[in-house]
């Protein structure tokens, strides 16, 4: 029997279970934010022999983790499932039978228990993960969400109303780092491996373009990088592959710094708030630290934790809503193209 610690009477309880990609993720958070158990299953290994996820193979993968996630959630957690006051589940962005599985577990608890559901936007659980996760209430910021499915740009005045500045035209800035990772041959996911190659290697050994720098708006474009890295690889037989993956990783970290600075100062905003898989990047929270600091603005980070997927940032965001009185009607149905506004 589970002895429930004392601490947690009167607060509510959430459970968020996250499947929208690779990762089985499940959370309990108590009150507005107290992160009382955070598991996350990776599937890496099992997508690694085919460069990249496949959504079969994903899906049954999280079929499989949910009901041993949830037990080792509650165990660390030291509560029974009865003392949960609502079930949430990520309905999207992401791939469908991924998000089908994690939602119709969330609903069948929420029924079975009688407690509500909410369905989150996994793109606001990245958005909100920089305050929660240092235990900061949310403020108006400007915020990137940087991931291997998205790069979005966003004026934020609080949960719930986000204004898009900018996203990318075409490969998101992870996705351009697993892209430019593979013709290296280098591993599935590759922005870890990229961002520890380039440790020590040259910078400005490769000139590789940075799109739409000047483009007098806050869009990124990522593809024209890819390309670029790919046409030049052949000429650069014997090059030192810790050059390469430097001056790669400081052309897509120029263009995120540059636009995310200029869109603070257009906004007059004087908090910059970073998140998303490639904002574990060192060298990314290393260069927006140096910006911020030359420019008297407030930086930030996701903690590494939080920055690829989890389901903390999940029952993070459904906490907020609880606390406000919002829940979800069960007909919710799972969107794989859910926008974040
Ligand atoms: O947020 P996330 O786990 O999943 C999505 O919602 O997409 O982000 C995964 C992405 C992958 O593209 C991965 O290569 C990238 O984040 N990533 C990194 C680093 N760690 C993860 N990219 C650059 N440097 C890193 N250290
Ligand atoms: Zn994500």
């Amino acid at each position: 029997m589970t002895t429930t610690d004392s601490s947690l009477d009167g607060l509510p309880l959430v459970m968020a279970i996250e499947t929208s990609c690779d990762e089985t993720a499940v959370a309990i958070v108590a009150g507005a934010y107290r992160l009382i158990a955070s598991e996350v299953a990776s599937q890496i290994s099992l997508h690694q022999p085919f460069g990249g996820v496949v959504p079969e193979v994903a899906s049954r993968s999280h079929l499989t983790q949910l009901k041993p996630l949830i037990g080792r959630a509650l165990d660390s957690a030291g509560i029974p499932i009865e003392r949960i006051d609502m079930f949430a589940a990520t309905s999207g962005p992401g791939l469908a039978t991924s998000l089908m599985l994690g939602t119709a577990v969330a609903k069948g608890l929420s029924v079975g228990l009688r407690k509500p559901y909410l369905a989150v936007n996994h793109l606001e659980g990245h958005l909100l993960s920089p305050f929660f996760g240092a235990g900061n209430d949310v403020e108006p910021c400007i915020a990137l969400v940087v991931s291997g499915g998205h790069t979005l740009l966003v004026k934020l005045d609080e949960v719930g109303k986000y204004e898009v500045l900018g996203r990318t035209r075409d490969d998101a800035a992870g996705e351009a780092f697993d892209k430019v990772g593979k013709l290296l041959q280098l591993p599935y996911p590759a922005g870890p491996h990229i961002d520890r190659l380039a440790v020590g290697g040259d910078r400005k050994r490769y000139d590789f373009p940075r799109s739409m720098l000047h483009s007098g708006d806050f869009n990124f474009s990522f593809s024209g990088l890819k390309t670029s890295v790919r046409y030049m690889l052949p000429k650069l037989e014997g090059a030192s592959i810790h050059d390469i993956c430097a001056s790669f990783q400081e052309a897509i970290v120029d263009v995120l710094v540059l636009k995310t600075i200029a869109a603070a100062q257009a906004e007059n905003r004087r908090v910059i708030a970073i998140s998303g898989g490639v904002s574990c990047n060192s060298r990314l929270r290393e260069r927006f630290q140096q910006a911020c600091d030359e420019t008297g603005i407030r930086l930030l980070l996701a903690a590494p934790a939080l920055c690829t997927d989890n389901a903390a940032m999940i029952a993070a965001v459904a906490a907020q809503k609880f606390t406000r009185g919002e829940s979800s009607s069960l007909a919710t149905d799972i969107d794989p193209n859910l926008k974040l506004v």
